[in-house]
């Protein structure tokens, strides 16, 4: 039996890079893949490795996960296509890097909106769903948003990635009463 055997999971940005990944090794442990990306002929070319070894994976409709619309049509997707949702893997994540001296405000406040809103409105649209199979939710951090450095000029992306870090302690929090776990990963 496969770790992940029968399980369905929703994967954001799996055009490329880990969400790519996540979407091949989840597929690979038995998931039912739905994945999606703003980038969707490539999110596409992901299914392709995956059906090739008999794994079974969806990415409907090009996806923004920052629009409400979008990822509401999405989950639905998703679970019209499976009965549920037992994994939300809020990878997807945009980010302008700079120094506080020389970034300008709109990138600042491009990543403070891309990093945390990639994550809010797609578990906010499983919430119901996970709540009923006492799911699991997979958030990204950063070493910026725990860390500073003096190599990587990135205030925005610290900010921002402390919007995705401290909210993940509440989902934990709000989601025990149903049985919903998580983990929030933090790397370099
Ligand atoms: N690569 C690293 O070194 C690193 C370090 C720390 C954290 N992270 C985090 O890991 C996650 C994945 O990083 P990666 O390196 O694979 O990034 P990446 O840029 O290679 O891939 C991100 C994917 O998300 C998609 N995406 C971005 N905004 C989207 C949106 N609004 N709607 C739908 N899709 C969208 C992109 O099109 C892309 O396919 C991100 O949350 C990132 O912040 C990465």
């Amino acid at each position: 039996m496969k770790r992940l055997e029968g399980r369905i999971a929703l994967i954001s940005g799996t055009a490329r890079g880990q969400g790519r990944a996540a979407a091949l090794r989840f597929a690979a442990e038995g998931a039912l893949v739905v994945g999606g990306d703003l980038l969707h002929e490539e999110a596409v070319e992901t299914q392709r490795p995956i059906a090739r070894e008999g794994g079974t994976a969806l990415a409907p409709g090009p996806l923004d996960v920052t629009d409400e619309a979008s990822v509401g049509s999405w989950v639905a997707e998703a679970v019209d296509a499976f009965g549920g949702i037992d994994i939300v893997y809020a990878n997807a994540g945009a980010v302008r890097f700079g120094g506080i001296g020389s970034q300008p405000y709109e990138d600042f406040a491009f990543t403070m909106r891309a990093e945390p809103d990639s994550v809010w409105p797609t578990v906010r649209a499983a919430w119901p769903h996970l709540a009923h199979s006492r799911g699991c939710v997979l958030t990204v951090g950063s070493t910026a948003g725990l860390t500073g450095s003096l190599t990587n000029l990135r205030t925005a992306r610290s900010a921002a990635k402390g919007g995705v870090i401290a909210p993940g302690r509440q989902l934990a929090a709000e989601g025990a009463p149903y049985g919903i776990h998580g983990s929030a990963r933090s790397h370099a």
